[in-house]
C-alpha cells in the first residue's frame, strides 16, 4: 500500500490501525526511526517514551512533533508499564 493511500485511511486519534511504542525515542538512533515510521505509516500511532536523559534531544523529532499519529510521553520511572506494553502492536526499545 502506498503512503498516499495509507494517508487517506488515517483518521482521528483512536482510530489507528496499529500502535507502536518506541522507548528511548529522543535518542540518536530511535529519533530517526520514529521520523521514518511516522511519515511512512500515517495509519499507525507511534508513541515515543523517553526519560529525556542528558543525551536526549527532541530536535530530530521536530519534523513530526505536530503530526496526528505521533505522541511523546516523558517518563520518570525506569520501566515501561506493562499495561502500555501489552496494548501495543510492537515495542521497539532503544535504551
Ligand atoms: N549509536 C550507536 O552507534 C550505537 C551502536 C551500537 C549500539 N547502540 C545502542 O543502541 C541504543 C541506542 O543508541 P543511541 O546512540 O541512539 O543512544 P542515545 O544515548 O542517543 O539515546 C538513548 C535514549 O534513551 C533514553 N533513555 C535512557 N534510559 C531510558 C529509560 N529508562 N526509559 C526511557 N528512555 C530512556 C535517553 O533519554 C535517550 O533519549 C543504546 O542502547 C546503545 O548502546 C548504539
Amino acid at each position: 500500500m502506498s503512503a498516499a493511500s495509507r494517508e487517506e485511511r488515517s483518521g482521528p486519534p483512536g482510530s489507528f490501525a496499529k500502535r507502536v511504542l518506541v522507548t528511548g525515542g529522543a535518542g540518536f538512533i530511535a529519533s530517526h526511526v520514529i521520523v521514518s515510521l511516522v511519515e511512512d505509516y500515517p495509519d499507525y500511532m507511534i508513541v515515543n517514551l523517553d526519560k529525556l536523559d542528558y543525551c536526549a534531544s527532541l530536535k530530530n523529532l521536530e519534523p513530526v512533533s505536530n503530526k496526528q499519529n505521533y505522541k511523546f510521553i516523558q517518563i520518570f520511572h525506569l520501566s515501561v508499564p506493562l499495561s502500555l506494553r501489552t496494548s501495543m502492536f510492537m515495542v521497539l526499545m532503544f535504551w
